[in-house]
């Protein structure tokens, strides 16, 4: 079975993850789950039941020195919700937190990466965020913003249909197969 590592930041849509993870279950991936340590504190009493539902530990911090891994080795890794800080510290490679940290090594192994942004139209006009999605997608990462991805929204405001989890996963699907 075909690995999917999803990797999520905190920003509201990572409160989907359980339905997001069935979903990609459904589609026959092998699911592992890795947070930003903000998220997990978001997501703390649940996950417990998110480690069961995947079978697997969910990450969010580094292990120790020695510490075997506890994952099965990707085929493809999907980061969404990619907050602001998220985006910027992969694109500058500020590797503080464990997924910015798997995702910037991911890089320079070939394993194919997928992002779904979560920025409000405040935060992208910040002259870095461009520059940092441009950084991602000539390093090959399938960024998914703008007309088929993630469209800002007005700070504080949501959009109606919510965070497109559905081109995410569709966009996984097409770059890796989920079944041999
Ligand atoms: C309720 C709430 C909603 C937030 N929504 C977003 C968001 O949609 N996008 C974003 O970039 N940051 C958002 N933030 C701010 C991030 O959580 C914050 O910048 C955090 O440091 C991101 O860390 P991380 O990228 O390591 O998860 C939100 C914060 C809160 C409390």
């Amino acid at each position: 079975m075909a690995v999917l590592y999803v990797f999520g930041s905190a920003a509201p849509p990572v409160l989907d993850v359980e339905r997001v993870v069935e979903e990609a279950q459904s589609q026959g991936w092998d699911v592992c789950v890795g947070l930003t340590p903000t998220a997990a504190r978001w997501l703390e009493p649940r996950l417990p039941a998110l480690e069961s539902l995947t079978g697997r530990p969910v990450r969010s911090t580094y292990k120790m020195p020695g510490e075997p891994d506890v994952w099965p080795p990707a085929d493809v890794i999907l980061v969404a919700p990619a907050t602001f800080n998220t985006v910027n510290s992969w694109a500058l490679g500020v590797t503080s937190t464990y997924v910015v940290g798997v995702a910037a090594e991911v890089l320079g192994k070939g394993i194919p990466l997928v992002t779904m942004p979560c920025a409000n139209a405040a935060y992208v006009r910040h002259p870095q965020f461009e520059r940092s999605l441009e950084t991602l997608r000539e390093a090959g990462v399938h960024v998914l913003y703008g007309p088929g991805g993630f469209v800002p929204d007005q700070p504080g405001e949501s959009r109606p249909g919510g965070f497109p989890w559905a081109a995410a996963l569709k966009t996984v699907e097409t770059v890796v197969s989920p079944s041999p």
